[in-house]
């Protein structure tokens, strides 16, 4: 579905990508861990054109969208949740949600003014859609809520509703459980296996190696913008370079 050839990324002359190549295959979840500082953020804004890439190609159903820009990206059905949130406050927990369908909607701006029935009917459409997705993530009770008044643990699952309702090719999460106690973790790790079983290719951001290891297909490992192992999780898990690149970390921070 996505191959890597060579990605490489600069930040004032530092390379927070350097020469990754690795593929995701269609249909399968594929987990990407790190260190803190490893690239994993800067990957997700440059396979959703966020980030130009300043080496290295990204073919995508056989096509190289390095370059694209993100709406042209998004189009192509890449969709993707922040690692800092990033809904509207003030809209509605559904609004929230249709605002993932607005590349959807196949009316101009000219005929919404009009109010033409196929408008009314289509907007319909779309709003079912939203509800669905909500009701994936059990919030179809919070739908008419601000955005705002949510617990955080909900935010994070309307993300994940918005980047899903519009059904992506490929869906990038970017630590879709940081900040959320064992129990939402466990609930949203459910969702991430129902996603899977319904078919979805993911690549998932990730620090919980429980969740990684629960959902995972394959794991790449990133440490200081390289890649330095890839495999299934269990051959990941007792690769002495990526215990090191861990255990180095916590000695750093000890
Ligand atoms: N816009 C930017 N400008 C300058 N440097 C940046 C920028 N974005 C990221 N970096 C640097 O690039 C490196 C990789 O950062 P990135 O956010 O991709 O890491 P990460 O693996 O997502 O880390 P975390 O687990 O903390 O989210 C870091 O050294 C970071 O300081
Ligand atoms: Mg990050």
């Amino acid at each position: 579905m996505l191959q890597l050839e060579g990605l490489g990324k600069n930040f004032g002359g530092l390379p927070a990508l350097d020469k990754v190549s690795f593929t995701l295959p269609q249909g399968r979840v594929t987990a990407l861990i790190g260190p803190n500082g490893a690239g994993k953020s800067t990957l997700i804004n440059c396979l959703t054109g966020i980030l130009t890439p300043d080496q290295g190609s990204i073919n995508f159903q056989g096509q190289n969208i390095v370059a694209w820009p993100a709406h042209a990206i998004a189009k192509l059905g890449i969709q993707r949740t922040f690692q800092n949130l990033r809904l509207f406050p003030r809209l509605s927990v559904l609004d929230n949600v249709l605002t993932g369908l607005i590349c959807a909607s196949r009316q101009s701006i000219f005929m919404a003014m009009l109010r033409l029935p196929s408008l009314r009917h289509e907007e319909r459409n779309l709003k079912l859609r939203a509800l669905e997705a909500l009701d994936l993530f059990g919030l179809t009770d919070k739908a008419q809520w601000p955005a705002a008044i949510l617990a955080y643990g909900d935010k994070k699952r309307v993300e994940l509703a918005r980047a899903i309702v519009s059904k992506p090719a490929l869906l990038l999460l970017d630590e879709p459980v940081a900040g959320l106690n064992a129990q939402e973790t466990r609930a949203v790790s459910e969702e991430l296996q129902n996603l899977r079983r319904m078919g979805h290719t993911i690549l998932v951001v990730e620090h919980d190696m429980d969740l990684v290891m629960t959902v995972a297909d394959q794991v790449v490992v990133l440490d200081s913008g390289s890649l330095i192992a890839a495999g299934t999780p269990e051959q990941v898990q007792h690769n002495p370079l990526v215990l090191e690149a861990y255990l180095g970390r916590m000695e750093a921070t000890a």
